[in-house]
């Protein structure tokens, strides 16, 4: 095989991606103005870049079209797994919280409370954990509209800075789960080219752990 493929996740997480790929000695170049293009090739490693939305890059990994993938512990939660998750990365940290509408007994009642969430399985199985049954909504984007139009009694959604629950109105009550960016490896990519690979997963481990790494 003469190159390795990689699904970044675009967005907030890629910035970091790339930092840490320039820590691994990666020349990052053809990313930092990509255009429309969503391919990209390293210069200076054998390594194609492909962007894509977080739960895509784990439908590119499971299928084995991209041997590798970048995605927040988030999506693997949703989705599920079936593939090799090699390394915690450290970067894209946040959490799950529940957060509920300031002033609201959330707790404080027997009905059935419904909780928005994009996360559907996440937030039932945080919920089936303590024996509560409650309603969940599936909300695309800024699940946070859910309370304040009274759709909902609460919503399960990632939290880094607390600003977006602040601006309008709410507050986590509890943690549901930590989150940070994960390395993931295709099952059978991992038996294929195990050279290849391994060779990326130590580069990346050695700058997680802090050691410098010496060149591309
Ligand atoms: C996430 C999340 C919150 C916000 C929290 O959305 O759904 O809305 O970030 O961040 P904060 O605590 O720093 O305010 P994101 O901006 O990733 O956009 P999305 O709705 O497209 O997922």
């Amino acid at each position: 095989m003469s190159r390795l493929r990689i699904a970044l996740t675009k967005g907030r997480l890629k910035d970091e991606t790339m930092k840490l790929f320039e820590k691994m000695g990666l020349d990052c170049e053809p990313l930092y103005n990509p255009g429309r293009r969503l391919i990209h090739s390293i210069p200076n490693y054998p390594l194609d870049i492909v962007l894509a939305k977080g739960p895509d890059v784990i439908t590119y990994v499971e299928h084995g079209v991209c041997h590798m993938g970048i995605v927040g512990k988030d999506s693997i939660l949703e989705l599920g797994r079936s593939f090799y998750e090699v390394l915690d990365l450290g970067i894209g940290k946040c959490r799950f919280a529940l957060a509920v509408q300031e002033g609201s007994d959330f707790y404080g009642t027997y009905k059935t409370r419904r909780i928005a969430s994009k996360y559907p399985n996440v937030t039932r199985e945080f919920f089936e954990k303590k024996g509560m049954d409650v309603s969940v909504i599936r909300i695309e984007g800024s699940v946070e509209l859910a309370p304040i139009l009274g759709l909902a009694d609460a919503i399960v959604d990632l939290v880094e800075t607390g600003d977006t629950l602040r601006a309008n109105g709410l507050i986590p009550i509890e943690d549901v789960a930590q989150i940070s960016a994960r390395l993931i490896v295709n099952t059978p990519a991992m038996k294929l080219y195990p050279t290849e690979i391994l060779d990326f997963v130590e580069r990346c481990r050695t700058v997680i752990q802090g050691t410098p790494q010496a060149s591309a």
